[in-house]
């Protein structure tokens, strides 16, 4: 059987990066950054599709529409992360395991970004490797992909 696809959700500003405090969230763009998941997925076996939005709603339904068609999430809810009751609703929702992942250590910043609505419904969550975040996060998501097949 084909392995099923992995989605990579990317939130609000996020389309910046690269050009956003670079002295928070490091110079690389994400595409660079999609280039870089995609490079390690193919050496996993693993296929991914991307998802950037500035819309609360708009990564809602694709969250929705995740159910029976991805393997797994990896999310980067960025601004949403601190404020959405509705993207930490669709995740309990569906049964597609989520993983969170953010650049920046969020515990070490502004108070604000202490709470995730996120986390207590994620699989799990990485933060504060820049990058290597999303990839460790990749890794973290085909990881739960095969454990699920078990
Ligand atoms: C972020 C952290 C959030 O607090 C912030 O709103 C972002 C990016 C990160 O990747 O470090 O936009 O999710």
């Amino acid at each position: 059987m084909k392995p099923k696809k992995i989605l990579v959700i990317h939130g609000p500003n996020l389309n910046l990066l690269g050009k956003r405090e670079r002295s928070v969230y490091g110079g690389a763009t994400l595409k660079e950054i999609e280039k870089e998941m995609t490079a390690l997925a193919s050496s996993e076996k693993a296929a991914l599709d991307f998802f950037q939005s500035n819309h609360e709603g708009e990564i809602v339904t694709k969250i929705q529409k995740a159910e029976g068609k991805y393997a797994a999430i990896v999310i980067n809810p960025a601004a949403f992360t601190h404020t959405s009751v509705a993207i930490r609703d669709v995740i309990a929702a569906v049964s597609v395991p989520v993983v969170e992942v953010h650049l920046s250590n969020i515990h070490a910043r502004e108070s604000f970004r202490k709470e995730s609505f996120v986390s207590p419904v994620a699989a799990g969550v990485v933060f504060g490797f820049g990058k290597e975040s999303y990839l460790l996060g990749l890794r973290g998501a085909i990881a739960l992909t095969r454990l699920k097949k078990k």
